[in-house]
């Protein structure tokens, strides 16, 4: 292409109407509040089937699916990528139960629809999510889907993660480094963005880790 010509592209590329287009097809990720969790399972149900396999690690049909979602701690940290308004990928943060400082485990689950997948959410999704877990002091996060499931490993991969096989389960272990100004500036404006949305927004979880730190 000659020159005269990539610059009218490049200027017709930076329009108004190419902006909007590009904001509109680019995820915003915000903190769900337990009150989403019909989003939440809306978004669980539109899941494949080889998807939601490697989510629960057995197959599910759409009552299964609905069950394990109302056994779910409605109050668990979740992060959401919502493309045009719609949920289409969760990350699910488990703290491990108590107060206090632990070496325990948190468990992360991570979940992006199938036509939306390979776009970098699912790296985005964790990537904020470790920020949640070293705000609630997590020194050891895992993910644990069926042996074979490389986009998963991809994705750990990229945080350093350490792979072991349990019990015939892929297990993926992530340290998520220490607390600091920038994760909970990280938290902070996940529920702001949620908040200037009109998404409901849970408190900022700021307020998990003061009482986590008056109980120690
Ligand atoms: C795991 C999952 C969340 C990844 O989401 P995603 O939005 O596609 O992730 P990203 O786009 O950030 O990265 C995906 C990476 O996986 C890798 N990948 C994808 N398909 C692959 C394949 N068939 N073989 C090897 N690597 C593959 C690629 O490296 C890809 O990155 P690239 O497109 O830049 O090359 C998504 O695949 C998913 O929801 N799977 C079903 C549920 C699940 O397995 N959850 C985990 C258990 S909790």
């Amino acid at each position: 292409m000659n020159t005269h010509l990539r610059l009218v592209e490049n200027a017709f590329r930076a329009g108004p109407e190419h902006q909007a287009e590009r904001a509109a097809r680019s995820p915003d990720y915000a903190l769900l509040a337990p009150g989403s969790r019909e989003d939440f399972k809306a978004h669980l149900l539109r899941l494949n089937t080889e998807d939601r396999r490697r989510r629960f690690c057995r197959t599910l049909g759409d009552d299964g699916v609905s069950a394990v979602v109302d056994d779910l701690d409605p109050t668990a940290p979740r992060v959401g990528a919502y493309v045009d308004g719609v949920l289409r990928g969760v990350a699910e943060l488990y703290p491990p139960a108590g107060a206090g400082l632990t070496t325990r485990p948190a468990e992360v689950s991570l979940t992006v629809e199938s036509a939306y997948q390979r776009r970098g959410i699912g790296t985005q999704l964790l990537k904020k999510t470790l920020k949640l877990a070293a705000n609630r002091f997590v020194s050891d996060v895992v993910l644990i889907s069926l042996p074979g499931n490389e986009p998963l490993k991809a994705v750990a991969a990229r945080f350093g993660a350490r792979t072991v096989l349990e019990d015939g389960d892929l297990v993926l272990h992530i340290n998520p480094g220490p607390i600091s100004v920038w994760t909970l500036m990280g938290e902070a404006r996940l529920a702001a963005r949620g908040a200037a949305k009109g998404f409901p927004v849970p408190d900022f979880a700021g307020r998990a880790v003061l009482a986590r730190r008056a109980a120690s």
